[in-house]
């Protein structure tokens, strides 16, 4: 039984701002890339047997850069991503497609803080037999439709929701199987994969996830990472 993991780390990442930044994966945080974070939780999880990282075709030198502040030699396969993050995935699998694993990992690189417990947490409900795990969090605020500006619509009931996150851990064969069908049945609307494994009809189970594993999305996120980091090195 054998883990991988796909970084997928080839978005624009417009939402976090300043025109002619860095995407938000190379911005600094603690004294490092957010990808550097990224790349590590997995590198020093024992039981992640290979790794490929998507990156985008011009973030190469950002990406040897973020590499050299990794904790040990990293051994990594690099492929370029597509136009979504689905199309993305899909190249970081067929990168993965010889190793002979027997389950995958999916992760957003903008998701620095998924900490050991909570892969060791996606790793054993796999091992348990689940053909998909999706770490997430029942959601806690009430939730509004606004579709017109700032004029509420509805409530959405709040009963039953979950915030979900990533890493996503899968039966390669199977989300592998099922991304290649979605990409010749679909355009790119899937945000996350196990939106994917719910398209292709495989059962997906919840596991805990970890509210400190947040997605850095907005400028704002990331200068919180930063704080966040700073703090925990005092
Ligand atoms: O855009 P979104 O916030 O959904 O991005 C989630 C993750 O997918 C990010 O880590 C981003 O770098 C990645 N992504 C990608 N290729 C794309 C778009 C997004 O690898 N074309």
């Amino acid at each position: 039984d054998t883990v991988g993991a796909v970084i997928v780390a080839a978005g624009r990442g417009e939402r976090a701002g300043e025109p002619g930044s860095a995407p938000k994966q190379y911005r600094p945080i603690g004294g490092r890339q957010v990808l550097a974070w990224t790349i590590d939780s997995f590198k020093n999880h024992p039981d992640i047997d290979a790794i490929a990282v998507v990156i985008h075709a011009d973030d190469h030198s950002l990406f040897d850069r973020a590499l050299q502040n990794c904790s040990q030699p990293a051994v990594l396969t690099i492929v370029e991503g597509g136009a979504n993050r689905q199309e993305s995935v899909l190249k970081g699998l067929e990168a993965l497609s010889d190793a002979g694993l027997s389950h995958v990992l999916i992760h957003d690189g903008v998701r620095p803080f998924a900490n050991g417990p909570l892969i060791d947490r996606v790793i054993a409900r796999l091992r348990n037999g689940s053909m998909a795990a999706l770490p997430a969090i029942a959601v806690a605020d009430t939730l509004k439709n606004a579709f017109h500006g700032d004029r509420v619509d509805g409530t959405v009931p709040r009963r039953g929701l979950f915030a979900a996150q990533t890493p996503q851990g899968f039966e390669f064969a199977a989300i592998f199987d099922a991304h290649q069908r979605a990409s010749l049945n679909s355009d790119g609307e899937f945000t996350d994969d196990c939106s994917i494994a719910e398209w292709a009809k495989i059962p997906v189970d919840l596991v805990g996830g970890d509210p400190e594993n947040v997605k850095l999305t907005t400028a704002g996120d990331i200068a919180l990472a930063d704080e966040k980091l700073g703090r925990k090195n005092l």
